[in-house]
């Protein structure tokens, strides 16, 4: 069935609106496949239906639907290695001699999907410091997907998510058998926290991070959106605090007071000193 052209792009100007994310007018299919889907998680009787709910109720749980059916989750464990490699090298130690005296460590997973990209953190941390066991950790996960965030809070996942980047070890280490599946291990779960957070609206009040993840978010928004939302991320930095991106991102010629630093194969981004 396809959708109405007027359709879709009350879809796409909706999703822009609340979340952002920049749907072209190629993602006519991208469109009415999610909506589709969505439409029989519902219940409803097709893509049609749920358009003409959501233009009739201005239904807000419903518009939230429609966002997270339009979201792209595609997340793995330890993604692109070279930003892992970087942190336990040379980003962590680095913070815990900043923080030796406070021995509080604070690093935020922003997008943060089913929480795959900051479990594998909450893993590193375990297996390669352990002096950090009798620091403070505040390890925390926020995407704009409430379905996405439920996920990564339950700590549960199918063999198939496993199969993506987990190595055997850490599988045998950290995790247990549950059903089907694999649920992270209870004293792993309880050092991360995750919830809610759309990235254009006002941030909540967070500690200051040592080290934001804002990975494979940001291609998703316009220029002026990436430029907003990378200054706020500088804010919520504490000074010489680091911003990792995803690989085809950068915060060149968006945005000043990060300074460049290469680490094996990964950019990652320090906050520069002038920029408190
Ligand atoms: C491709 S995933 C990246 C996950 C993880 N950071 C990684 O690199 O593997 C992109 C995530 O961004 C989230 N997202 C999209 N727009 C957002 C917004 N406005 N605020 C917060 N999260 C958003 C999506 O829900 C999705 O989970």
């Amino acid at each position: 069935m396809t959708l109405a052209p007027k359709d879709v792009s009350y879809v796409r100007e909706l999703v822009f609106d609340r979340s952002a994310i920049v749907l072209g007018e190629d993602k006519q299919y991208l469109v009415e496949s999610r909506i589709t889907m969505l439409a029989r998680d519902l219940g409803l009787g097709s893509a049609e239906e749920v358009i003409a709910r959501l233009k009739r109720d201005g239904d807000r749980t419903l518009e939230e639907r429609v966002i997270e059916a339009m979201t792209t989750n595609e997340t793995s464990w330890f993604r692109d290695v070279h930003p892992f490699n970087a942190l336990k090298s040379v980003i962590i130690p680095e913070a815990m001699e900043r923080n030796a005296a406070k021995r509080s460590l604070a690093i935020w997973s922003a997008a943060c999907s089913t929480g795959q990209e900051l479990y594998s953190v909450a893993m590193m941390l375990d297996s390669d410091f352990p002096e950090l066991s009798s620091w403070k950790l505040d390890l925390v996960g926020t995407d704009i997907s409430r379905k996405a965030v439920e996920k990564a809070q339950s700590g549960l996942f199918t063999g198939l998510e496993i199969n993506r980047g987990l190595p055997a070890t850490m599988l045998v280490r950290y995790f247990v058998r549950d059903g089907s599946g694999y649920r992270i291990r209870d004293d792993i779960r309880n050092k991360v926290r995750f919830g809610v957070l759309n990235l254009i609206e006002p941030w909540p009040p967070m500690p200051l991070f040592d080290v934001i993840l804002l990975r494979n978010v940001l291609i998703y928004f316009d220029m002026d959106t990436r430029r907003r939302i990378l200054g706020l991320a500088k804010q919520q930095l504490v000074q010489g605090g680091v911003l990792i991106l995803g690989g085809a991102e950068s915060v060149l010629s968006l945005v000043d007071g990060f300074v460049p630093v290469t680490i094996g194969t990964t950019t990652v981004y320090h906050k520069d000193k002038e920029n408190v």
